[in-house]
Formats: C-alpha cells, structure tokens, sequence
C-alpha cells in the first residue's frame, strides 16, 4: 500500500512505523487512521517481524484527532457519525490485537486519541517532558473509544480525574499511573526503546503473540472463569514446537534459536 501519512521501516525483525504529518504534530484524519490500521494488521501477519516501534515524526508523537477533520465531522449525519467513530475504534483495537508487540515511542505531546494510541500500545515509552492529556471534555466531547484501553492502563481512580479534567500532565505522572510503562530523558529515548526491543527479542514469537492472548482473556475476569483456559494454554504450549525448544535450550545452555 502506498503511504502518504505514515513511514515504514523495516529493519531485521524490527518494524518502525512513523507517524508522518510533523505539520500538524501528527493529528489523524481518516486517511492516517486507515493507512495505521491497515500497516499494522499486516504487520501483525509477517512472519519475520517480531516487534513494531511506533513514533512521530516532527515535534511530537500525537496531537490526536484532527481537530479541522473533526470539525467536518460536526455536519456529518449520525450514521456518518458512527462510521467515522468505528473506523477509530477498529484502529486501536488493531493496536491492542496485534499478535506482535507494539513499544510505543513518545515524545513531545500525546493528547486526546494520541494518549489513547499510547495505552493501546503494549510497551510505551516517554521522553520526560512529554505532555499527555485526554482533554476532549474540553471540546465537549469524552475519550470514548479509548476508554477501555485507557482504563485498563491507569484504572478507574487515575480515569475520573483525568477525563473529567481533561487537564494536561507530565510524563513523570504518566509512568506513576502505568499509562507508560518509562519516563526518560529526551536524549535517551531511543536507546531505552532499543532496550525495550531487545528485550522483546529474546522471547518465542509465538509465546509472545499467546502471552497478548492471554492477557486480553484473563484481565478483568473471575479466576474461576478463567482457569479452565489457563490450564489449557500451558499444556499447549509446552508441548508445541517453541515451548519444547525454550524448555530445551534453557537444559542444554544455549540460546533458543528465536534470539538474535
Ligand atoms: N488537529 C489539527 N491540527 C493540530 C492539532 C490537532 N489535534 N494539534 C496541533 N495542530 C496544528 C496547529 O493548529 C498548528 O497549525 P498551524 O501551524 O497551521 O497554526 C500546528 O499543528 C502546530 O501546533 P502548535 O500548537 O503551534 O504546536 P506546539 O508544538 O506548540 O504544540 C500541541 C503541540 C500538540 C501540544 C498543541 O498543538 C495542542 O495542544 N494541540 C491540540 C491537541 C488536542 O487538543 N487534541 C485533542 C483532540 S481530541
């Protein structure tokens, strides 16, 4: 697919996708909403990718919707309404889906729908300084189809008084509230996300892509409801081709033949 909002770079079994309108500090319209969609759906399907980065190009990470697109939107019917939320619901829950993990790089501003595409990411990281926000009360709207991934992050406490708000806050407070999972200088964020990716390299892919399964299935549920299911999942996995050869390289000290 060509692009127009966005950069790919593929690199080894790492995937760099950029969000890519500087001029508008990365705020998306319906264009960049499916090109992002679609990018990381297929992403998700390429064997020999095993992480995907994803950044801002420019000044900052995500200024969220874009305000002239949403402007548009106040003369659209309901039904057109609906179509657009969808699409943004479907992307970000792309994001939450993806059977790769996702590290998000952030920096500058991450607001409204920004601060969503964050909590939707598995692993974000933030350069200090950074200023997060779910400021749609203060358009008179609400962080609506971000609110699950949101309050899965930072719970429902951290959720009443930042929606309601809609105040802006700083990275050091989006890592206490578990919104990102680092707070760092700006000079070492790339060699944080670095960090982060080299971590990620050294587990199974496919483990990686059950352990997201997992805790999409497990979280907020009874364990009672759950164990059934948990059962089953381990005694899979230890009997498929990578949890033998993780369990067998662990006995025979070596490396397990995933890692770089
Ligand atoms: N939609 C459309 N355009 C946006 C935008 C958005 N969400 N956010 C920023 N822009 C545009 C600005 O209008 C400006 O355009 P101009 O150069 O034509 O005047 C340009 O991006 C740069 O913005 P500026 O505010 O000068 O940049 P900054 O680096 O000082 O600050 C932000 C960046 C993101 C902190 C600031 O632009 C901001 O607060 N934006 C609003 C974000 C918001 O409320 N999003 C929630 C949507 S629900």
């Amino acid at each position: 697919m060509q692009l127009e909002r966005l950069q790919l770079e593929l690199d080894g079994p790492v995937a760099r996708v950029w969000l890519d309108r500087p001029d508008v500090r990365n705020a998306f319209d319906g264009l960049m909403v499916t090109e992002l969609r679609r990018t990381l759906f297929d992403l998700g399907t390429v064997d020999g990718v095993r992480v995907i980065v994803l950044g801002g190009r420019g000044p900052a990470f995500c200024a969220g919707g874009d305000l002239q697109w949403m402007k548009a939107a106040v003369n659209f019917s309901r039904d057109e309404n609906l179509r657009e939320a969808q699409a943004l619901a479907d992307l970000f829950f792309t994001v939450y889906n993806s059977p790769k993990p996702i590290v998000a790089r952030v920096h500058g501003a991450a607001l409204g729908g920004g601060a969503g595409l964050v909590a939707a990411c598995d692993v974000p990281v933030a350069a200090l300084g950074t200023r997060f926000g779910f400021t749609e009360v203060r358009l008179g709207i609400v962080p609506a189809v971000i609110s699950p991934y949101v309050i899965g992050k930072i719970g429902e406490s951290a959720a009443r008084e930042l929606f309601l708000t809609g105040e802006r806050f700083e990275a050091v407070r989006a890592a206490e509230i578990g919104l990102v999972r680092a707070a760092v200088p700006p000079e070492h964020l790339d060699a944080a996300v670095d960090g982060r990716v080299t971590e990620l390299l050294q587990a199974g892919p496919r483990a990686v892509a059950d352990a997201k399964a997992l805790i999409r299935e497990v979280a907020w549920r009874r364990v009672e409801d759950v164990q059934r299911y948990t059962v089953e999942r381990i005694a899979d996995l230890r009997v498929s081709p990578e949890g033998q050869e993780g369990m067998r390289a662990f006995l025979e000290k070596r490396k397990a033949s995933w890692v770089p």
